[in-house]
């Protein structure tokens, strides 16, 4: 079944309206999703690179997640909310645009590492290896993210 008469409907909903309306409401709207972007893949990088023994020393990753993961989900969070809104705006062009698609691909690929195997390294035991390898897994996979979305807008 096609998802595109369910974008075409997008487009015209009261939020894309919103979007595609007053000149500063994209703008803001994607300022926001720099913010989040700060607060989410931030905070998950900080966490890699004490994984991947590249600083922070004083603290476990454990402990580090401890403090940081309230902003990490607010962060995702308003990743979620900012894009989607983004998204409304233009939706049928968005899910044609090949660095859209390579990004949401990334992303479901990047969520599910992030509370499944990444999740589990930071709060057991486990070998330097295993978690130098979640740390640097983690942080290609949100590279990837973030650069899927700087092409957006060139492709
Ligand atoms: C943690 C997750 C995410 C990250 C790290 C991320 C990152 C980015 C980045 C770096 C940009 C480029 C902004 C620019 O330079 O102009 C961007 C743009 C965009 N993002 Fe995201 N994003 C995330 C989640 C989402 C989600 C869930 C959606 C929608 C379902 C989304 C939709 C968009 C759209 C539509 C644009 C293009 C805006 C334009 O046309 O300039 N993003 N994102």
């Amino acid at each position: 079944m096609s998802s595109l008469p369910f974008f075409e409907w997008l487009t015209t909903s009261p939020w894309a309206n919103f979007m595609n309306g007053p000149e500063w409401a994209f703008p803001i709207i994607e300022s926001f999703h720099f913010v989040g972007l700060a607060l989410s893949i931030g905070t998950i990088a900080i966490i890699d690179l004490r994984l991947l023994g590249l600083g922070m020393r004083r603290q476990t990753a454990s402990e580090l997640a401890a403090d940081l993961d309230p902003w990490t989900r607010s962060g995702l969070a308003m990743m979620l909310i900012t894009g989607l809104l983004m998204f409304s705006a233009d939706a049928v062009n968005y899910h044609y645009n090949p660095a859209f698609q390579f990004k949401m691909t990334c992303l479901l690929l990047a969520l599910l590492f992030h509370f499944t195997f990444h999740h589990k390294v930071i709060r057991s035991e486990v070998s330097p290896v295993a978690a130098r390898f979640a740390g640097g897994l983690s942080l290609a996979l949100w590279t990837a993210v973030v650069g899927g979305g700087r092409m957006i807008a060139f492709v």
